[in-house]
C-alpha cells in the first residue's frame, strides 16, 4: 500500500494541475493549493498515508455524512418525510429546486438537505455540532479534532445563501428549530478541522457495515448500505454520475478539498487537495481516487 500511494501521489502531482481553493469562504481561499495528502484506513484500523495526510483541513461538506449517520442511528424514518434521497443535478447551494418541491430538499448532502438533517439532529441531541465532535474524536482517536473558529466566522460573513435556503424551508414548515440556531450548528460542523488520517478512520463504520471503532454498532447493515448508496448517488453533487463512472465507489466531497471514499468490507480512503472543480469537488482528489480504484481494481461494481 505505501508504494501504491507514493506512486499515485507522484503521478497526480505531475499530471494534474492543482486548481484554486474555494473562493466564497474567505478563510478557505487562502489555503496553500499545493497541499496534497492521501490516507487509506483498513477495516482493522491500520492507516497508511502519503504527502500531507496528517495535516488538518476544513471538513466542510464531508461533515454531512456524519450528521446523517447520527440521525439514522437515532430516528431514521421521520427524517425521510423532510428530505429526499434523489440526486439533485444542481449545485450544492442551489435555490431553484426548493420552490418547485415545496421546501423538501432533494437529498441530505446539498446544503438545504444538510440543514434539515442538522435541524433534525438538534431536536434530538440539542447541539448537533457538539455531538459530531464527540463522535469524530472517538472514531479518529484524536482529541485535538476541533472547530476552527476563524473558518466558522469567515463562513458566517458569507451565509446569505444558506440563510435564504433555511428561511425558505422554514416558510414551508420544514425547520423545527430557529433558523439562527440551525445555521450556527451547521457552520460549526462544516468548520471542523481534521486530517486525511482522522477522516479515513472516522468513516470506517461505513466500510465495516455499521460497526464503530470500539466494536459497538452505530448503524444496522441496511442503514450502512443506504448511507453508502446516498454517497454514491449524491455525494459529489451534480458530478455524481461522472464520479461514479470514473471512480465507482461511494464518496463525499467538501469545499475544503477533502473527499472521503468508501470501499465496503475493505477500507476507506481520504484525499485532500484544496483546488476545486466547478462542482466543488477536489480536482486532484478525484484524480487520485480514479487512479486508486483503477490500479487496485477495487470498486462496488
Ligand atoms: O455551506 C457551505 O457552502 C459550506 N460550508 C459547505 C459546502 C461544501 O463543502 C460543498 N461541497 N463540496
Amino acid at each position: 500500500m505505501p508504494a501504491l500511494l507514493d506512486a499515485i501521489h507522484a503521478e497526480v502531482s505531475e499530471a494534474v494541475p492543482h486548481g484554486a481553493p474555494a473562493g466564497y469562504i474567505p478563510a478557505l481561499a487562502g489555503v496553500d493549493a499545493t497541499r496534497f495528502g492521501i490516507a487509506v484506513a483498513d477495516i482493522d484500523g491500520t492507516v497508511t498515508g502519503v504527502g500531507d495526510w496528517e495535516t488538518p483541513f476544513s471538513l466542510q461538506s464531508i461533515s454531512k455524512v456524519f450528521t446523517l449517520a447520527m440521525v439514522l442511528a437515532r430516528d431514521e424514518e421521520s427524517l425521510w418525510d423532510r428530505v429526499g434521497k434523489e440526486p439533485s443535478g444542481n449545485p450544492f447551494n442551489s435555490l431553484v429546486q426548493l420552490e418547485n418541491e415545496a421546501g423538501i430538499p432533494r437529498n441530505p448532502f446539498i446544503n438545504a438537505g444538510a440543514m434539515v438533517t442538522t435541524d433534525h439532529l438538534a431536536s434530538i441531541v440539542g447541539d448537533a455540532a457538539a455531538e459530531l465532535l464527540t463522535f469524530l474524536r472517538a472514531e479518529s482517536g484524536n482529541l485535538a479534532v476541533r472547530v476552527d473558529t476563524e473558518v466558522r466566522d469567515s463562513e458566517v460573513t458569507q451565509s446569505d445563501r444558506n440563510l435564504a435556503l433555511a428561511h425558505f424551508m422554514a416558510s414551508y414548515g420544514n425547520m423545527r428549530n430557529p433558523v439562527a440556531t440551525v445555521a450556527d450548528q451547521y457552520v460549526r460542523q462544516c468548520a471542523i478541522m481534521m486530517s486525511c488520517r482522522d477522516i479515513a478512520l472516522s468513516g470506517l463504520f461505513l466500510a465495516r457495515h455499521g460497526m464503530r471503532a470500539d466494536g459497538s454498532r452505530l448503524l444496522s447493515r441496511s442503514q450502512a448500505k443506504r448511507l453508502n448508496a446516498i454517497m454514491l448517488t449524491c455525494g459529489t453533487y451534480d458530478a455524481a454520475g461522472e464520479f461514479a463512472y470514473r471512480v465507482g465507489v461511494p464518496a463525499k466531497s467538501g469545499v475544503g478539498g477533502g473527499i472521503l471514499a468508501v470501499i465496503p468490507g475493505r477500507c476507506t480512503i481520504c484525499v485532500w487537495s484544496p483546488g476545486l472543480d466547478t462542482h466543488g469537488n477536489s480536482v486532484r482528489g478525484v484524480a487520485a481516487l480514479d487512479r486508486f480504484t483503477t490500479l487496485t481494481g477495487w470498486s462496488v461494481f
